[in-house]
């Protein structure tokens, strides 16, 4: 029932201010698995950049811990695992994988599809970047980009040593054409992209 949950795709159609409807395409993610990690220190001494990738698909509850601890709530009171000035929790991260582009909705610990393409080719400015099962893009609305930065890097070191904790590759990329991959996230002039990470097993 809980496998089935995950790959539970649910429609929900809103109805927007016009009266026209637009429809939400959700997928719904499995709690954030605490259990059997390894420590603190060994995360840290195994983090690092690997730049190459194999075919195995990333499982949804790898995925779902990932993005828990990129910027997943962690307290009764709302907040999260990376610290944002003023707690203005202006930090969003989308999923870019073989079926579509992704919003990480925190508070409801979802995923909202915001794209049906693959938009890894986007993101493959470097020969390695197109072997990755998925690309994480780091998106502001703070209007001090230093900031958005800031609460970007707390981000992508939480899921580097995530990363470096399950044996996972990944690497933080800023070579990529922002213009083009905000207009296919579809993304609002307040929305800025701070800096992108591959993720994806390493090669068998
Ligand atoms: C903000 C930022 C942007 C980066 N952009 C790229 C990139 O576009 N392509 C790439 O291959 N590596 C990129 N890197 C990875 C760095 O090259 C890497 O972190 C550095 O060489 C140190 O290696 P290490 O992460 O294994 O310690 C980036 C790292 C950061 C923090």
């Amino acid at each position: 029932m809980y496998i089935k949950s995950l790959i539970a795709a649910v429609i929900i159609s809103v109805t927007a201010a016009s009266g026209a409807k637009a429809e939400l395409v959700t997928q719904s993610l499995p709690k954030p698995d605490m259990r059997g990690n390894r420590a603190l220190m060994q995360c840290l001494q195994k983090r690092e950049s690997v730049r190459q990738f194999g075919r195995r698909a990333v499982s949804e509850q790898i995925l779902a811990d990932m993005l828990w601890a990129a910027v997943g709530v962690n307290r009764q009171n709302g907040k999260r695992t990376i610290p944002t000035a003023l707690n203005s929790q202006d930090l969003t991260v989308y999923v870019i994988k073989h079926d579509g582009a992704w919003q990480y909705d925190a508070k409801k610990h979802k995923l909202i599809q915001v794209s049906d393409r693959d938009l890894r080719p986007l993101l493959a400015t470097q020969d390695y970047a197109k072997e990755a099962a998925l690309d994480l893009v780091y998106v502001s609305t703070s209007d001090e980009a230093l900031i958005g930065a800031m609460h970007a890097g707390s981000a992508y070191q939480n899921v580097g040593l995530y990363c470096a904790c399950k044996g996972l590759n990944n690497v933080v990329r800023g070579y990529f054409d922002k213009e083009d991959l905000a207009k296919a996230l579809n993304l609002c002039e307040n929305q800025q992209i701070m800096v992108t990470q591959a993720v994806g097993w390493p090669a068998d």
